[in-house]
């Protein structure tokens, strides 16, 4: 059995082969310390880092819950004066409380969008990248910043070798991997040219490298997504490329994983609760957002919340 220690995959996944006990105490006691030291550098960085101080145009996919919530709500507090956060998702309710949450907890003049849009429907991204887009002039902007952060498991009740049905394919991955491609081209397109400081961050996972039953969908779709931005980050020097693996977060996204059928996947998650291994998607969005603004990653490097990897 493999131990966290020669482990090369994410907690979550890890968590789930790596069952020993003081190895799970290691993994706690590093998630304490991730606390401290976070307090310590967003203290330090407190306003006008070169990365949140000048103003940004960021967008944020996924922003009406869970974890894409969380990065809204502790981007905004970061982003200087005359910065605009797009927050897209399906539903104007859900956006609508990340809304209220962002303007109660940021201290500057912050242009807060909301953009409605079903990512599975790939005829409707030239309206909705306008959308999301529209009234954005370069010269406005010092940073451009793109979270590719929405996201679906797909249908967890079946296996790899059971999902025959093209159209649903097709929307699975439209969703979680097509949007993400051309809505970065679109941005690219927006934002042509070096003078603005631009960041493009993957939302990845752990289960882009190691396999989880249930999530072949899932799997291949973050696999697909880290190598993308690689190319990308290949391809384009003048711009930050980050993947980033938020860990095992409570939210809706993880509550689907944990009912996929497999009991030996449901026990795991549920040990890991019971251990207090389960992330606020709060101290992990906050993770990401130091991640960003120490700016030490290299570009097309894939983390996670535990300083994992280098890939
Ligand atoms: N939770 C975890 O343990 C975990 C672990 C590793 C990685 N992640 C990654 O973290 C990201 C966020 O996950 P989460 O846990 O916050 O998930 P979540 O709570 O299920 O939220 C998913 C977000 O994606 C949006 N979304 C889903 N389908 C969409 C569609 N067809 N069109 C447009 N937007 C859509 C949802 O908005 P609407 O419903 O309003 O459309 C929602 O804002 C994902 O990329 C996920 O893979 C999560």
């Amino acid at each position: 059995m493999n131990t966290r220690k020669d482990c090369r995959v994410s907690p979550e996944i890890c968590d789930i082969f790596c069952m020993d006990s003081v190895i799970q105490f290691k993994n706690a006691a590093a998630i304490f310390n991730h606390d401290r030291r976070q307090t310590g550098l967003i203290m330090a960085s407190t306003g006008l880092s070169a990365m949140f101080g000048p103003a940004t145009f960021c967008a944020v996919t996924g922003g009406s819950r869970g974890l894409g919530r969380s990065i809204a709500v502790q981007l905004a507090g970061r982003l200087g004066e005359g910065s605009r956060l797009v927050l897209t998702g399906r539903s104007l309710q859900g956006l609508q409380e990340t809304k209220r949450q962002v303007e109660e907890g940021c201290p500057n003049q912050l242009e807060v969008k909301l953009v409605t849009g079903d990512m599975e429907d790939t005829t409707a991204y030239p309206a909705l990248f306008f959308d999301i887009f529209a009234d954005t002039q370069p010269g406005d902007f010092k940073n451009a910043l793109m979270i590719h952060n929405a996201g679906t498991v797909g249908d967890v009740s079946k296996r790899a070798a059971e999902h025959s049905d093209p159209q649903i394919l097709n929307k699975y991955y439209a969703t979680n991997l097509t949007s993400v491609i051309a809505l970065t081209a679109k941005f690219m397109e927006v934002f042509p040219c070096s003078d603005v400081r631009r960041t493009v961050v993957n939302i990845s996972s752990g289960a882009a490298i190691e396999p989880l039953a249930h999530h072949a969908l899932y799997c291949s779709g973050k696999a697909a997504r880290n190598m993308f931005f690689k190319v990308m980050a290949e391809e384009e020097p003048d711009v930050r490329v980050l993947s980033y693996s938020p860990g095992p977060l409570d939210t809706d996204m993880l509550q689907t994983v944990r009912s996929c059928g497999d009991k030996k996947i449901e026990d795991r998650f549920n040990a890991m609760e019971s251990k207090g291994l389960i992330l606020s998607p709060d101290h992990s969005a906050k993770h990401m957002c130091t991640l960003l603004d120490e700016d030490k990653f290299k570009s097309g490097a894939f983390l996670d919340v535990f300083d994992r990897f280098s890939l």
